[in-house]
């Protein structure tokens, strides 16, 4: 006789946060691995930073929405304030990172330490990208693109869209938001 076996564990959510000024091809890939873990992803965009973003939180939200659209196990929003209180009030179980290289390592355990300080039943899970990203991040993007360069195989379209739109709007000059 056989007999069926029904899930009722709750659902696992996961909350991806970091600046995302913009996402790259990188982070596209540390959410898709995610989603295998976890029933759904939240990325979550930090309202207040200190550096000078090229992209405003609401236009990073958007942007993010678009690369994503039509999968409704990601969900984009933003945060203020603590990580861990916001993991808390979404109900959430993980916060996810990426680590690309030793380099990431350090940063990245001391936030993951303070963060369980902080809120002990909250878990940092770290998940590599693929090797062909491990030199992305999101700072060199713009840098590369304000030089002129390429950036097509670094992020998704519509992020190159966006970038165009931008240096058409100010005419290649530097771009100020809050
Ligand atoms: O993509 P980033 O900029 O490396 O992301 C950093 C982020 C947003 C994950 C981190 O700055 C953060 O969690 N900020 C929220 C404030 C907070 O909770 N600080 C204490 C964490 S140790």
């Amino acid at each position: 006789m056989t007999s069926t076996v029904t899930d009722q564990r709750p659902l696992r959510t996961a909350i991806f946060p970091g600046s995302f000024d913009p996402i790259t091809n990188g982070h596209v890939d540390i959410i898709r691995r995610a989603l295998r873990l976890f029933d759904g992803i939240v990325v979550a965009v930090l309202q207040n930073t200190a550096k000078q973003p090229h992209f405003t939180p609401e236009e990073r939200v958007e942007i993010i929405g678009e690369v994503f659209a039509g999968e409704p196990g990601v969900q984009v929003d933003t945060f203020d304030g603590l990580l861990v209180d916001y993991v808390q009030r979404k109900q959430a179980t993980a916060i996810v990172r990426g680590l690309r290289a030793i380099s990431d390592f350090e940063y990245e355990m001391q936030m993951g330490h303070m963060n369980r300080r902080l809120s002990p039943t909250v878990e940092t899970v770290f998940l590599m990208p693929d090797e062909a990203h491990t030199f992305l991040s999101s700072r060199l993007v713009k840098e590369v693109f304000s030089l002129g360069g390429d950036v097509a195989a670094f992020v998704p379209p519509a992020v190159e869209r966006r970038l165009q739109q931008t240096r058409e709007a100010t005419g290649g000059g530097p771009r100020v938001v809050r």
